[in-house]
């Protein structure tokens, strides 16, 4: 039997189904997910003997070097013989070839034979999830990395907005937390930094926040902080057509700014390149950033994230915005490594290349 793995098609499913259902008891796949990833640019599913004895599915996320094992399974009958290992490391070398720079994935604490695969081949635990599975069971994330240069930190606080507008907020709480561990990342603190910092409409639904509504947020809550910006031009206005909408944003955005110089948040205009945040953040900053989702998700839609790193190769993110259609979970979004060509196109939004960063001490 030819046991080099291969690339599953379309008239694999009925046998992967079938190997799902021997292998799993809750949250398994169905027939159509199968297809789904089979068809998907943005995942490769492996298999290994005809008639299949195994498969490893591994998701890719967009614009990022980032990849997740979202699911393994051998044959009852076929297990213990080295096919785990041999498609888990057959996945790891086809997602170097993308240049993914790592490999995460969550499994069940009382699944030995898994952590046992997991921890042999160089995962290592870096997060503890409670009550992580349907039945409740606890769960562990592990991450390997297929390129072992940088260090990871640990603890790193994650919070996943809740709402479509709040990816200021929620980005903004995630660097105040790791400033101050006593400040709680909440719904509420969500919802109040919002109010404090929205620009009231965007191009469509509810606004977003602006540099300057956040600045304004974290000086309140007693930090320094710095704005670099491209220009002192009204954040969004670009886009909006109608001209109550943008008398608005202005009035707003106006005020902002006014209040910013009146209290002492310092305005920065001009070029900064990624070499300059990479100074920032070695001096000891928090970096809010404005990104453009364009390279993550082909929405052209402005974004804020916490730049936690930047090294050689890398910039990694924290983002807020958890897609779960793409079966995100907060793995996918958590010191998300973007090559720092891809992280140079991002931080320029539209076409006037605007660039908001708010540095915060
Ligand atoms: C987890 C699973 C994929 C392992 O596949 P496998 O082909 O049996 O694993 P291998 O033979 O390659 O063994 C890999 C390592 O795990 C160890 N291992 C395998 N089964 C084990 C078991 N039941 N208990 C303890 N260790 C076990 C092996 O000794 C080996 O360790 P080593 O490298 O230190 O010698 C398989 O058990 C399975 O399909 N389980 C059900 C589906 C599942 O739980 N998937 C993982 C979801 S996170």
């Amino acid at each position: 039997m030819n046991m080099e793995p291969r690339l599953a098609t379309l008239a694999d499913v009925a046998a992967l189904a079938e190997l799902e259902q021997a292998s799993f008891t809750g949250d398994s796949l169905s027939a159509r997910r199968f297809r789904h990833f089979i068809r998907s640019e943005h995942s490769e599913l492996w298999c290994l003997g005809n008639p299949i004895q195994a498969y490893a599915l591994v998701l890719f996320h967009r614009g990022t070097s980032l990849a997740r094992l979202y699911s393994i399974a051998v044959d009852p009958a076929a297990r213990g013989r080295g096919f785990g290992s041999q498609l888990l490391h057959c996945v790891e070398q086809q997602a170097l070839r993308r240049h993914v720079l790592f490999m995460r994935l969550e499994v069940r604490q009382d699944n030995m034979a898994a952590k046992t695969l997991y921890e042999s081949s160089g995962y290592r635990i870096i997060r503890t999830l409670k009550s992580y599975y349907e039945d409740g069971a606890d769960g562990w994330r592990l991450e390997k990395h297929l390129k072992p240069t940088v260090a990871i930190p640990h603890d790193l606080p994650f919070y996943a907005q809740t709402t479509p507008f709040t990816c200021g907020p929620s980005a903004l709480m995630m660097a105040l937390h790791s400033i101050d561990p006593d400040f709680t990342m909440t719904r509420l603190e969500e919802l109040n930094l919002w109010r404090e910092a929205t620009t009231i409409y965007l191009t469509t639904g509810h606004g977003g926040t602006s540099p300057q509504g956040l600045a304004l947020a974290a000086l309140k809550r007693g930090h320094d902080v710095t704005m670099w910006l491209s220009d002192r031009s009204i954040a969004f206005l670009d886009g909006v057509r109608s001209e109550h909408k943008r008398e608005l944003m202005t009035l707003v955005g106006e005020d902002f700014q006014a209040r910013c110089d009146r209290d002492g948040v310092t305005t920065d205009t001009g070029v900064h390149t990624v070499a300059d945040l990479r100074l920032a953040l070695a001096q000891g900053n928090r970096i809010l950033l404005l990104i453009s989702t364009y390279r993550l998700n082909r929405n052209k839609a402005p974004h804020w994230v916490w730049l936690v790193a930047i090294d050689d190769d890398y910039a990694y993110l924290n983002d807020p915005d958890i897609d779960e259609e793409l079966d995100q979970v907060a793995t996918d979004n958590m010191y998300v490594p973007v090559s720092l060509d891809n992280f140079g196109a991002m931080i320029q939004y539209g076409t006037k290349r605007y660039m908001a960063a708010l540095l915060i001490r």
